[in-house]
């Protein structure tokens, strides 16, 4: 049942850490592949990583808050792979670390494009496609921090908390007509956006206790969520919340 085979998916921000591991275990389980990343780099090292899959994937550059690279992913996967069965909204990011008071309007404006305009656009732009092509899954990456008030990460746990009012709004909209809207919210996975959380082994150590398996996670403990959401395994599940953050949020 959590077989991918024949099913095309996009994987945004998957040319490192959390995106890279889903798109390589999307990979695995038979899918075919489109990962997307700021920098050409990026995305050429990440194709270097998956070469082992290279005739079922392909690496775009585009920025998750501009219009016209998300309608050039879009068309880039489906001219490469057909129709877009999967979506993973995974792409973020967290430029500010500090109270809200504090905070310049910039970073604000920057979190919510990336991590809330960006899945909020391509969502609708891929759901569109699937509403014709008979539906599909997409799995929207969130965050503990938008479950909980995260210390010094407002602007993040807002832009968090909203993506995951967006996969309830959607997965109750859509759900008739067979596109499911799921959600993820991981804590603390070792990976460059969290390194102030554990690249010190002290922060580690303080991460780590705030969990009840007592460690901080790795990127490949987000495959089976990741896998279990886009296939038919979750055929039932839509609107859902599921924690992969080692039982932090209790
Ligand atoms: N790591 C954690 O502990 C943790 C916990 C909870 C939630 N998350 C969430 O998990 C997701 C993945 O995070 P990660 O930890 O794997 O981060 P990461 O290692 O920093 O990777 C981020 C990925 O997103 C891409 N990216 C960043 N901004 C982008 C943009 N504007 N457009 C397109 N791609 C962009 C990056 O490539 P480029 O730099 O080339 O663009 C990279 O591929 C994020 O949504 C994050 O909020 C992570």
């Amino acid at each position: 049942m959590t077989s991918l085979s024949g099913k095309n998916a996009i994987v945004t921000g998957g040319t490192r850490g959390i995106g890279l591991a889903i798109a390589r275990g999307f990979l695995e389980a038979g899918a075919t592949v489109t990962i997307c990343g700021r920098k050409p780099e990026n995305v050429q090292n990440a194709l270097d990583a998956l070469a082992d899959y290279k005739d079922r994937l392909l690496g775009i550059s585009a920025h998750v808050g501009k219009s016209e690279d998300l309608e050039k992913l879009i068309s880039a996967s489906e001219d490469r792979f057909g129709a877009i069965n999967v979506l993973v909204n995974n792409a973020g990011t967290n430029p500010y670390y500090g109270p809200i008071v504090d905070s310049e309007d910039a970073a604000w404006d920057k979190t919510m494009e990336v991590n809330l305009r960006g899945p909020y656009q391509l969502s609708k732009l891929v759901a569109r496609k699937m509403l014709s092509s008979g539906g599909g899954s997409i799995v929207n990456i969130s965050s503990i921090a938008g479950l909980t008030a995260s210390p010094l990460q407002g602007i993040y746990s807002v832009s968090k908390a909203g993506l995951i009012m967006l996969t309830k709004v959607m997965a109750r909209e859509l759900g008739r007509q067979g596109i499911r809207v799921n959600c993820i919210c991981p804590g603390v996975i070792k990976t460059k956006l969290s390194e102030a959380l554990w690249a010190d082994p002290q922060a580690e150590k303080q991460a780590a206790a705030m969990k009840a398996l007592g460690r901080v996670g790795t990127t490949d403990e987000l495959i089976g969520a990741a896998v279990y959401f886009a296939s038919d395994a979750s055929s039932f599940t839509t609107g859902a919340v599921l924690t992969v953050d080692g039982g932090m949020v209790l």
